[in-house]
Formats: structure tokens, sequence, C-alpha cells
């Protein structure tokens, strides 16, 4: 009998317990807007003249094209554009973009400073 009261009064414990417990069954709300942000116009603008040409859906530059189409950037989900614009980041830290070899035909091509401070900003979100 004395242990039929215990597991009851511990039962009871319980109950007023999990009561107590701060309530977490708040729904998840969904990213409900998972556009990504528009690439601003001075971004665009450097990106124009240094990248699209052999960045976009119609490029003669095939490898360039399948690694890159700022089109479809413009376009994407925010997850995907994140990841590009991460993949961005690091060419430019890298002094990667335009290539070299193009850069030996077109000098021309080549970021300024101050362009490729434009782009940094903007991919990496970090100010200039
Ligand atoms: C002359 C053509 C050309 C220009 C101009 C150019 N790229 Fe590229 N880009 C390429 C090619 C080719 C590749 C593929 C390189 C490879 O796979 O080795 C590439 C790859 C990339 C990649 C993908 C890297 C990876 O590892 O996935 C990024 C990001 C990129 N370029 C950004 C830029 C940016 C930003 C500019 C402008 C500042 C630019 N590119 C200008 C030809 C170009």
């Amino acid at each position: 009998m004395k242990k039929l009261f215990l597991f009851s009064a511990f039962g009871f414990a319980l109950i007023i317990f999990l009561q107590a417990m701060p309530k977490t069954d708040t729904p998840i709300q969904p990213e409900l807007n998972d556009e990504a942000p528009a690439i601003p116009e001075d971004v665009m603008a450097v990106v124009q003249q240094k990248c699209y040409g052999c960045h976009n859906a119609e490029s003669k530059n095939e490898k360039g094209k399948e690694k890159l189409d700022w089109d479809e950037l413009e376009s994407a989900k925010k997850g995907k554009a994140l990841a590009t614009m991460k993949k961005i980041t690091e060419v430019l830290e890298g002094d990667e973009m335009p290539p070299e070899k193009f850069l030996e035909r077109k000098p021309e091509g080549k970021l300024t400073d101050e362009e490729k401070a434009t782009l940094l900003a903007w991919s990496s979100g970090k100010k200039k």
C-alpha cells in the first residue's frame, strides 16, 4: 500500500513538473521569403564590365558558363545564392578572376582595387 502511495505521489509530481515546463511547441516558422536579395546596382555595373562576358547563359566560354551564370544567380533562391556568393568571395580574395590567361591578352579586364572592394563587400557581406 505504501509503495502504491509513493508511486502515485511520484506520478503526480511528474505531472506538475511537466506542466511547469516552458512550452516548446511553438510551431517553427518556415522562411516566408527565401528569395535572395537583389544584387546592388554598383555590383552589377562591375560585373557587367568584368565578369559577365564569360559568365552568362549564352557565353562561348563553356567552363565559365558552367561554373557561374549571373542571370541565374539573380533569380536564385537564398540558399543557392549564398553558396555562389561564397565562391565569388573566394575567387576574389585569391585574385583568381578574371583568369590570368585572359588578363595577359586583355590587361584592362583586371579589377581595380575599388571594383574588387565593391564586389567583395557585397559577396562577403562585410563593409568595404
Ligand atoms: C575570360 C573569361 C572570364 C572572366 C572575364 C571571368 N571569369 Fe570567372 N571563370 C572563368 C572560367 C573559365 C572559370 C572556370 C575555372 C575553372 O574551373 O578552372 C571561372 C570560374 C569562376 C567561378 C567559380 C569558381 C569555382 O571554383 O567554382 C567564380 C565564382 C567566378 N569565376 C567568378 C568570376 C568573377 C567574380 C569575375 C569578374 C570579376 C569573373 N569570374 C570573370 C572565366 C572567366
